[in-house]
């Protein structure tokens, strides 16, 4: 085999978004909860998720009259369940459709109700607010791109995102799946080259230190307009 070839057999090739996540749950990549559909430490820890939903009750709770919640990327839903009690009506989505089936079967409430989309292609549903919770880290440029087309329909988005500790240079390209910018000491910033999100006002809602100085858990409330 010449060099040429050996080289370009290296070069990592991207899998569809779809069965990289697909794959992530059947494998249980990102850790196992009794068989059941698991999206991380991150949807499970309680050190970071009370107070996550601790700062995004309130601010739903801050509306005289509540709010329309897009949740693009729902995961396990551990989350979403504790949030669809302060919302007008909460839609669910993931890109995994098992993943999506299990949500339907497992969570019901009047207000409730999953999609299964790929939010980097599919149009997405009419909402005030999108929460949008460690998935563009998993994502490529330019499915972020994509997403980041939709959000202007939205008045709030609500994004957390896995950073690197201290100063780190943003928006480094991954390939989308399992794995995250950190590796690479990047993260996302959305409002910087090449998203450059337009918004009305930024407000850091949180920022929760991992140990081992594996990073920072950060939430960001954007209004849109
Ligand atoms: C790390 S999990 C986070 C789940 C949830 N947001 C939470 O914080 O608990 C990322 C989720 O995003 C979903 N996802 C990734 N790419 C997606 C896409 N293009 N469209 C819809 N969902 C996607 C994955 O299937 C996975 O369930």
């Amino acid at each position: 085999m010449s060099n040429k070839e050996n080289a370009s057999q290296k070069i990592k090739k991207a899998w569809p978004t779809k069965a990289a996540m697909d794959q992530v749950y059947e494998l249980n990549l990102w850790g196992t909860n009794n068989g059941a559909f698991y999206s991380g430490s991150g949807s499970h820890n309680p050190e970071i998720v009370n107070p996550y939903i601790e700062v995004v009750s309130s601010f739903l709770q801050s509306f005289i009259s509540p709010l329309v919640v897009c949740d693009l990327g729902c995961g396990d839903f551990n989350i979403g369940k504790q949030l669809v009690k302060y919302t007008k009506s909460y839609i669910g989505i993931d890109i995994v459709s098992k993943l999506i089936a299990y949500n339907k079967e497992n969570f019901k409430a009047k207000n409730l109700e999953f999609n299964c989309l790929d939010i980097a292609v599919d149009n997405l549903p009419v909402a005030d607010c999108v929460l949008i919770r460690q998935v563009l880290q998993h994502l490529s440029n330019t499915e972020v791109q994509n997403i980041v087309a939709k959000l202007i329909n939205f008045k709030y988005v609500i994004l957390t995102e896995h950073l690197p500790n201290g100063n780190f240079k943003p928006n480094k390209d991954i390939l989308s799946g399992q794995g995250i910018r950190l590796k690479t000491q990047s993260g996302i910033d959305l409002l910087v080259a090449p998203f450059n999100f337009k918004v009305k006002q930024k407000k850091q809602l949180l920022a929760i230190p991992l140990k081992a100085n594996k990073g920072v858990i950060v939430t960001t409330l954007y209004t849109v307009f």
